[in-house]
């Protein structure tokens, strides 16, 4: 890139708006995109709008994340009250009031005893610092040497270095060197012979938790701090879980005093019909991450909710003395909070995780019309989200899933997220039932017909 130079040699600070080069935007291939930019200029409900005014579907709820649709009226005003009214507080050694009152509510939805709410500013942040807990409860509880990691192949936990240790998708992770050590992993849970076109859980693949049975005789259970996996693997391209397989993971860690975290950044807030996925499968995890829906993608914010047990365990000190040396500067940020609690409050108010649930049957009806189409591979659906796998281009892998992706956008006018090969659809839960018709009646067939 040229920049633009004054004659006494300064940048120039004229703002040049229709530059795209200085932002390098991550997971996007930078050069197709500003050859041909898919530009969203504003959003509304169940839509946005591009830079002409044409509306487009959002078939993904953003990045899974605007869970009660978009720029709703009551979040839209919590954020605006709070900007005028409290820009910032710290939340190390003070706080504010919303921090509180949105760790209540979190605390209360959450099942069994997830008692306590440790706030971030994203998914990534919420693994490494559910993977930093388990760490300093093992030593807190005198179990020091427990200090293995274990995640699941083909598991997203975000980007950071806690995360891209424990996750799976080989992208994410080879170009990062070493990454953390003494890390180990689960097998995947997807088999295409055994599991393809499974509406909800696959009958095939529960016994795939006990090779955690392995790993602990592998490692000795004394050295395993923790099992991280999603109980829906979502980045990946949606891999609901095998009938049994988390409670057979449950059961396991629990007999061997390893902690168990799940990582419902997208299952999180309704995206399966309920709070949180733990309540669907009935299996508590210890420790819960979430992000994304709870402020429906509004502002940044993350966090962990964390079993009795654990907090506890850290209470022991003198009154005066810092338990967990762990926190960011926006942890639990003004904003974010009265984002987080407004969303809540929309959430109850219109039923929003009742709909995903009502919904769920015609929603996977509606995706399995797809089934038979001659580039359909696979369908998995389960909640409100929808996978399908395109037959990928001769020697040509991601082709396919993103000319559909492109299309979609320009042509067909509905957003859909894609991994390889594998189109993710999980629209907001303010979903009705003409729009899921509208998605695989109408929009679909035609992302389909333009990849021929
Ligand atoms: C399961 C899971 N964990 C963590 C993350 C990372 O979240 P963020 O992008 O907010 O860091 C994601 C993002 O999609 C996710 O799906």
């Amino acid at each position: 890139m040229n920049k633009p130079v004054n004659l006494d040699g300064a940048a120039a600070w004229e703002p040049s708006p229709n530059n795209l080069e200085p932002f390098w935007m991550g997971f996007t291939p930078n050069r197709a995109f500003k050859k041909r930019p898919r530009m969203i200029a504003r959003a509304k409900d169940m839509h946005y709008y591009d830079m002409s005014g044409r509306a487009v579907l959002d078939g993904s709820a953003g990045l899974w994340c605007s869970n009660a649709g978009h720029c709703r009226g009551p979040i839209v005003e919590a954020i605006q009250k709070s900007a005028a009214e409290l820009d910032f507080a710290p939340t190390f050694q003070f706080g504010h009031p919303k921090v509180f009152e949105l760790a209540s509510r979190l605390a209360t939805m959450a099942p069994g005893d997830l008692n306590y709410a440790f706030f971030c500013n994203s998914g990534s942040e919420a693994a490494d610092t559910a993977l930093k807990i388990a760490l300093a409860y093992h030593r807190a509880n005198g179990e020091a040497s427990r200090t293995r990691l274990i995640g699941r192949e083909r598991g997203y936990h975000g980007v950071n270095f806690g995360g891209i240790s424990v996750g799976g998708m080989v992208a994410n992770r080879k170009w990062f060197g070493a990454m953390l050590a003494g890390v180990d992993h689960l097998p995947h849970t997807y088999n295409r012979k055994e599991q393809a076109f499974t509406a909800g859980e696959p009958e095939w693949g529960a016994h795939l938790a006990d090779d955690l049975e392995r790993l602990v005789a592998l490692h000795d259970a004394s050295t395993i701090a923790a099992v991280i996996v999603e109980p829906m693997a979502g980045s990946t391209g949606v891999l609901p879980p095998p009938k049994g397989y988390l409670k057979r993971l449950r059961e396991i860690c629990t007999k061997h005093g390893i902690l168990l975290i799940f990582d419902e950044v997208i299952t999180g807030f309704g995206r399966l019909g309920h709070a949180f996925a733990a309540e669907r499968f009935g299996v508590t995890p210890d420790i819960l991450t979430f992000a994304k829906g709870v402020t429906s993608g509004t502002v940044p914010m993350g966090g962990c909710l964390v079993r009795q047990g654990i907090y506890d365990k850290f209470m022991g000190g003198a009154d005066h003395v810092i338990e967990l040396f762990h926190g960011y500067t926006y942890t639990g940020h003004p904003m974010a909070a009265a984002a987080g609690v407004a969303t809540m409050d929309l959430y109850r108010d219109e039923k929003l995780f009742e709909n995903a649930k009502k919904l769920e049957k015609v929603w996977s009806d509606a995706a399995f019309t797809l089934k038979g189409h001659p580039l359909v591979e696979d369908i998995r659906t389960i909640g409100l989200v929808a996978a399908i796998d395109l037959k990928p281009v001769e020697g040509k892998p991601g082709l396919r899933a993103y000319k559909a992706m492109e299309n979609g956008f320009h042509d067909v006018g509905m957003l859909v997220r894609i991994t390889a090969d594998t189109i993710a659809l999980s629209p907001p839960l303010i979903i009705n039932e003409n729009q899921i018709d509208e998605i695989f009646s109408d929009k679909m067939p035609k992302i389909l017909a333009s990849v021929a």
